[in-house]
């Protein structure tokens, strides 16, 4: 049996189970594949200033001061750099309680490591060593697993879903996302765009990057980076899972998605995977009209104004 397709197997097996998502964490755990990695920690910190940049060059080169990251997961690096970098509220929300303080301390000693510290230095330059020590303080102290206490510090862990965001949570400069909407159904993601593009300030912005990598490749290099293209949808929906949902969408796609929910793009900045992707895969006849330059797209960082 090919390596994504164990995985494939494996994980709608498990998404069947009652608690399928901590038994899914578990799982991962003791075959190392959510463990804790330079490669991790190096890719998220990069999305920190990718995200930095774009919210700086909307402000003129002034830090935002209140940010949301949509989409949490289990280690929030993306928040924790944010707080560190100087943006003084830093919000960060999950449509389900993924992160622990726990995972937060295990994060915080990570990134008390001479390694990590000097990608620290590499990515986000001069980052705020007073607040590192008061998040160390903070995650040390607290004997309980409630997030909320980091809520002094300005970083606010919140479970709720992007489509209707809590008014009371107030208005933000810039909101971002990471890896995250390849992963939702494409008409929720019309909903989470015009949800979050409600409440983003006027003068702000937003700047999602997304990975349209068929995810399996990188659990099964044997298989092309836009393997998943040769399914139909119905063949993908045996493949699928609640756990590991992949939507498929081209860059094309998205661009649709902003149109439907009225938000405009300021620019997008786009990685194409190289043309052996396109070859080594028989794709299925819904993807073959769509024009080579749109299918190899790997990557993307979409950029609104508001
Ligand atoms: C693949 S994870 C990305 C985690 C993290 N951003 C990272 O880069 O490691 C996507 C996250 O989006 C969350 N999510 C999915 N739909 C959502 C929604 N409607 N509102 C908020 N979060 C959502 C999922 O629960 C999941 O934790």
């Amino acid at each position: 049996m090919p390596k994504w397709y164990f995985k494939a197997a494996l994980q709608r097996g498990i998404s069947l189970l009652p608690y399928s998502h901590r038994i899914n964490h578990w799982v991962q755990r003791r075959m190392g594949t959510l463990q804790l990695s330079s490669f991790f920690l190096e890719d998220r910190l990069i999305a920190v200033k990718r995200h930095l940049d774009a919210a700086r060059s909307c402000f003129q080169g002034a830090m935002p001061q209140k940010m949301l990251e949509v989409g949490t997961g289990w280690y929030p690096v993306v928040p924790i750099g944010l707080f560190l970098s100087g943006v003084e509220e830093v919000w960060s929300m999950d449509v389900r309680s993924l992160s622990s303080l726990a995972q937060i301390r295990e994060l915080v000693l990570y990134l008390s490591t001479p390694e990590i510290k000097a990608l620290l230095n590499q990515h986000l330059g001069d980052w705020d060593k007073r607040k590192f020590q008061a998040l160390q303080q903070a995650v040390a102290k607290s004997p309980t697993s409630n997030l909320d206490r980091l809520s002094a510090l300005g970083i606010h862990f919140k479970i709720g879903d992007a489509r209707s965001i809590p008014i009371d949570w107030g208005k933000f400069d810039w909101i971002t996302s990471n890896n995250t909407f390849e992963h939702i159904p494409e008409p929720v993601l019309v909903d989470m765009l015009s949800g979050m593009y409600e409440v983003v300030e006027s003068g702000g912005g937003m700047s999602h990057y997304i990975d349209m990598v068929d995810h399996y490749h990188y659990a099964d290099p044997e298989i092309s980076p836009i393997h998943f293209l040769r399914f139909s949808a119905n063949q993908w929906s045996w493949v699928e899972n609640s756990l590991h949902y992949q939507n498929r969408l081209r860059l094309s796609e998205y661009r649709a998605c902003y149109a439907r929910a009225g938000v405009p793009i300021h620019h997008v900045d786009m990685e194409h995977l190289p043309e052996d992707a396109l070859n080594a895969v028989n794709l299925h006849p819904q993807y073959q009209d769509l024009p080579q330059d749109d299918l190899l797209v790997g990557y993307a960082s979409i950029v609104s104004r508001k």
